[in-house]
């Protein structure tokens, strides 16, 4: 791949899962050597619209940038730091709120989904694809890695900036959503999307008896041990994830010929993510105990992402007219 630039973010709402690792955490670490320009930021205004307490959003913010550096982020490789650090995001998200009709936005799942559950949505959640728009123009990315559930949000942010540059000339460049088709959706203990809002995620950081916890508690059909299993199932795809090919190979066959059993796959996974995240748990604990490395990670990236952010917000301003010659 040629050189390319490359931005992504991760809401600081709670504890990162093996969902959002494996559908977007781990192809920031992936995409940071050769050429690639990567910069990766903690959504922390995004995540305002749940986290309504100053010690939880401190205690989150925290522990997304650990976890960024923990999963071998390398920040002098990768500009990281913070939504709230650079301004230019909100005051950009509110110049696209002015090109967007209700409508428009009214249209997004997030959205229908949010209002589904409660009608008393805060403007915060209803607007909450300007705010991303505006965090991924800024900085002309040729591609986001996310997960399945951001790609419309990757489109709000295309149209968005179609809109702009039809209204006020040549400024943004359209960004494509980077989304690995094996991980773009990552099942949850039950089956659906692994999520926070839904309760069934594995902690990409858990303690071995979370994990373990966890693992036992997969939801799997009522099929008799020896019977044949199939390999497309939760348990099986969540223990894929985990597997080089030739284990792969070996392990469907005898999961689906029955002669590995349900308890026996939920035991083989729990071990499996153990030791995937054992060497990343250390570098963390390591991490945590020098916190002021963290702040002082954060402040340097912000100052990189600032030079970038403000450049495109001067051309904005003049753009749309509130720059006086
Ligand atoms: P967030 O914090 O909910 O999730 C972080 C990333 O994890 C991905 N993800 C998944 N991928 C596969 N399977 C799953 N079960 C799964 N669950 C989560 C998400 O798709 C995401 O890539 N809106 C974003 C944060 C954001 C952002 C941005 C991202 C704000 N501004 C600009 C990219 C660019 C979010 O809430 O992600």
């Amino acid at each position: 791949m040629s050189q390319k630039v490359i931005l992504s973010g991760v809401k600081p709402s709670g504890r990162p899962h093996i969902g959002n690792y494996f559908g977007a955490m781990k192809q920031f670490v992936d995409l940071q050597n050769g050429d690639n320009k990567l910069y990766i930021f903690i959504a922390d205004y995004h995540a305002l619209n749940t986290v309504q307490s100053k010690e939880e959003l401190q205690e989150n913010i925290r522990n997304v940038a650990l976890d960024y550096l923990a999963i071998g982020l390398d920040p002098e490789k990768v500009v990281l730091f913070k939504q709230s650090d650079i301004q230019e995001h909100t005051e950009l998200g509110w110049i696209f709120n002015t090109i967007t009709t209700m409508p428009y936005l009214m249209r997004a799942h997030a959205f229908k989904d949010a209002e589904a559950k409660n009608k008393d949505i805060t403007v915060g959640t209803f607007d909450y694809p300007m705010l991303m728009a505006a965090d991924i123009l800024l900085y002309s990315p040729d591609l986001v890695p996310v997960g399945k559930d951001q790609k419309q949000h990757i489109e709000i942010a295309r149209d968005t900036a179609e809109k702009f540059n039809r209204v006020y000339g040549e400024t943004f460049k359209l960004p494509e959503p980077y989304i690995l088709a094996d991980t773009a959706t990552f099942p949850g203990l039950d089956g659906q999307k692994m999520s926070k809002s839904y309760n069934n995620t594995i902690p990409l950081f858990g303690t071995d008896e979370e994990i373990t916890k966890a693992c036992m508690s997969v939801v799997t059909s009522s099929n008799a041990a020896g019977t044949p299993n199939k390999s497309d199932d939760t348990l099986f795809t969540l223990l894929s994830a985990f597997l080089n090919k030739d284990e792969l190979q070996v392990k469907r066959e005898k999961y689906e010929s029955g002669d590995m059993g349900y308890k026996e796959t939920k035991e083989l996974l729990a071990e499996k993510i153990i030791t995937y995240i054992s060497p990343m748990r250390a570098r963390r604990e390591e991490l945590a105990e020098n916190p002021e490395r963290i702040v002082e990670i954060l402040k340097k990236g912000a100052a990189k992402a600032k030079v970038i952010a403000s450049e495109k917000m001067k051309e904005v301003r003049e753009k749309i007219g509130v720059t006086l010659e």
